[in-house]
This record gives C-alpha cells, structure tokens and sequence, in this order.
C-alpha cells in the first residue's frame, strides 16, 4: 500500500532507522573517551542516570509529537500549539533545531569524511599502492574536501530514495552489520596483551567524581547527543511509526539499544588503547589524560592497527568500516529533518529539496574543513552543548505545558490501549512538566 507520507513497514525497521540515528560517532568515540576522562565507571553510571531519567522522557516527548502530527518538525510543533503566542514558539523552535541539526550534519560530515579516508587506507595498503596510503592518511584540506563530499553524496542518496526504500531499506542492512563488526573487534581485542588493563580503566569507578559538575554537564551532553535529541530527529521518525506501536516499549528498546552499543564500544576503544600502549604507543597527552579527541580515533588506532602485523590490515578496515556505517546511519537522519519540512511544507520533490539542502551542507562542511581550527570547536560547541539541550527543554515544554493532556493520553493509547493504568502514564506526564525541565536548566547552567 502507498501512502502519501513514507511509513516504516516494519517495528524492526524503526527500531534500525532510530537506533541507526542514535548510534553514532558519539558512541563509538564520544562515550568510551568522556568516560576514560571523567572518573571511568562513575561516568557510566551518572551516564545511565541521566539516559533514563532526563533523555528517554525527552525521546518519547519527540515520539509522541510526530506519530500524533504525523509531519515535519515545525508543522508538528504547531499543530499541538493552539494559542497565537504558542504557535509563533513552535515556529521558532522548529526551524531552530533544523538549523541546529543541518550545522550538527555539517561537522559530522568532515568527521565521517576522515573515517572513509582511513577505511581506504588499509586497502591500499593492501594493494601494494602505497602512496595512495600515505596521501590518505595524511590530514589535508585536499582530502578533507573529497571525502566530506563523498560522504554527503552517499548522504543524499540514500534520503532521496525516501523513508522505506531509504532510511529503512539502508538502516535494516547497516545496523545488523555494524553490532557483528562491533561484537567481532570487542572479541578480537580482549584476546591481546594489555587489554585488560584497558578493561580496568574502564570500569572501576572513581566516584570522588561523581559530584564533579563537569561530569555531569558532560553525561547529559553525551546523553542528548546520543540519542539525537532536541533537533527534531526523533521527532519525524516518530511520524514514520505505523499507529499500532507500542510507544513507551519502542522508545525505551532504542535507549537500550543506544546504551548497549555506547558501552560494547567502550570494551573495544579503551582495551585497544592499552594495547597499543604495550605496543609502544603514546597514549596520554601532555596533561596525563587519556588522549580522547581527534587523536584517538585517527593516530593511536592506526598506530596500534601498524604495530598488529598482518592481521593489522582486516582489523583496521573493520574498525574503519565500522566507523562509516555508524556515522552514515546518523547522517542520513540528521539530513531528513530539513528534507521533510521541504517536502511537506514547501511541496518540492523529496530528491530535488534532498540536493538542495544537502550540497548547502555540504558547503558548510567545506567552510569548516577550510578553517579547521576557528570554525570546528565553535559549531560542535554551539550546537551539541548550548542549542541541543535547550531544544530538549522546549519539546518538555510543549508536551507538558502547551499540549492537551487528554490528546497525549489519546496518542498513546493507539498500539497500547493499557497505557493509564501503567507506570509510564503515571511516571512520565510529571516527570516531563517539572522534574525534566528543572533538571536541563540546573545542568545547564552548571
Ligand atoms: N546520535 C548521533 C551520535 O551519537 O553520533 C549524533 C546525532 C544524530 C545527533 C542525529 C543529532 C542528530 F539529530
């Protein structure tokens, strides 16, 4: 059957499609390194906290939104608004997270542009081409540029194709393939010297931390970041979901989900950095810290990847491949957000307002790569630690103060009829009105 909006067939397919969005960068990179510098396992679990208590009421706030509104952010956003003062916030906030997610889109891209720079690495390698190794490595406006585009050509490929034969076809083959490579390397690098010091890192708390208020501000960062919150992701995906999902249950499998894959990703990337710590490499900056930004994933990693022998070769695309397919599932849902409000609102063809918007982006990232070091820190800042939590205190805002409750109660009740007399109906419509907003704004300005 053909529907005018895109429908996810199948909850497997949501449950890819908005893992696939979760499960990113931040997880695989951004997660294991705040938690080796932020007290190790007193991260995980300030970390676990804040996912359950300030991220998963958000995420079903955005979820709730979209299946009901069945649309775009910013007609969703007013459409559950009813007073003129309330509709003109819902424009703002709406059009605020598609810039916020676009400029998000756009520093993601020149990170994933050098992920699929270093997947092309061991290959050449592979092939005796040396050379073409070495220039892929090397960190060069030249490169930099390439591989953004090439990133975000992939990108619009796949939102073009539209949400079934996109989004879900591309998230249900991704997704399966990145928990096996993830599984495989964990495995693989548990077996090597060295590693289980790396574990101990890891997971043996320093709770002396645990007050600290920069933990915190980091975990809620992180939790908001991994969950792709406040930008209108979830949000849209929840208006693909068919009417009869279970919406707390869907919700809370794609935090599981996130977590899990966030803390399997901190058994692979700290082991594998003591590891390489034995092989001789350098793993603490001039602080003593674990060396944690661009660093990790594009020296340390190689470094331990050369030191491995042959085996180095097939662990060191894995690792790469891995990589691409966690950052090009996240992409993909950063780029819907702009695409379907074009689609829907402005009534341009999907694949036309795809390009469009996409080679802005794109752009933006070029912008980015070209003046590497004022721009960078500046938009992943602006974005992910000012705009998305705010953004996330607005969603509480409409749902518990600008919405009807009973039309809430209705929406959710479509997939779970039982819903009122459950724990989350009487947990969550509290906890979204006080507890949720008083807690972004206390971190917040921590
Ligand atoms: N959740 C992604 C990650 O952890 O890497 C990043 C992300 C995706 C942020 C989608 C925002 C977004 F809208």
């Amino acid at each position: 059957m053909s529907t005018p909006r895109g429908e996810f067939t199948s909850r497997f397919g949501f449950l890819m499609a908005s893992s696939g969005s979760a499960v990113g960068l931040g997880n695989i990179w951004g997660f294991p390194t705040n938690t080796a510098s932020n007290g190790g396992a007193a991260f995980l679990f300030a970390y676990l906290i804040l996912v359950f208590a300030l991220a998963y009421p958000v995420l079903m706030a955005e979820l709730i939104i979209g299946r009901h509104a069945q649309a775009n952010a910013v007609t969703a956003l007013q459409s559950i608004s009813s007073g003129k003062k309330s509709r003109l916030l819902a424009l703002v906030v709406g059009f605020t997270g598609i810039i916020t997610v676009s400029f998000i889109l756009s520093f993601y891209a020149v990170v994933s542009g050098w992920m699929i720079a270093h997947f092309f690495d061991p290959l050449a390698r592979l092939f005796g081409m040396d050379g073409l190794a070495q220039w892929l490595t090397r960190d060069a406006v030249v490169r930099n540029s390439l591989f953004v585009a090439l990133f975000m050509v992939i990108t619009i490929y796949i939102i073009s194709a539209g949400v079934k034969d996109g989004i879900e076809k591309w998230a249900s083959r991704l997704m399966p393939s990145l928990i096996i490579i993830l599984l495989l390397l964990v495995f693989y690098v548990l077996t090597l010297p060295g590693a289980s010091e790396g574990l101990r890192a890891y997971l043996v708390p320093d709770f002396s931390r645990i007050t600290d208020p920069a933990l915190l501000v980091n975990a809620m960062g992180q939790a908001f970041f991994s969950l792709s919150l406040g930008v209108g992701t979830m949000l849209v995906y929840g208006s693909y979901i068919s009417k009869q999902e279970n919406l707390p249950v869907v919700g809370g499998l794609v935090a599981l989900l996130d977590i899990g894959i966030a803390v399997l990703a901190g058994m692979l990337i700290l082991p594998a950095m003591y590891v390489a710590l034995g092989n001789g490499v350098e793993i603490f900056d001039a602080d003593g810290g674990l060396i944690a930004g661009p660093g990790l994933i594009i020296s340390v990693l190689p470094a331990l990847f050369s030191t491995m022998g042959a085996i180095g070769i097939p662990v060191a695309i894995a690792f790469f491949l891995l990589m691409t397919i966690a950052s090009l599932t996240s992409s993909i849902s950063m780029l819907e957000v702009p695409v379907a409000y074009g689609v829907e609102h402005l009534g341009v063809e999907r694949r036309k307002v795809a390009m469009i918007v996409g080679t802005v982006i794109t752009f933006i990232s070029l912008l980015i790569v070209f003046n590497f070091d004022p721009l960078f820190d500046l938009v992943v800042t602006a974005t992910t630690e000012y705009s998305q939590p705010l953004l996330g205190l607005f969603f509480c805002i409409f749902v518990a103060w600008i919405w009807r409750r009973n039309d809430i109660l209705e929406e959710i009740k479509q997939g779970n009829s039982q819903v009122e007399s459950g724990i989350f109906w009487k947990i969550w419509p509290v906890y979204i009105k006080f507890v949720c907003p008083l807690a972004i704004l206390i971190v917040y300005f921590q």
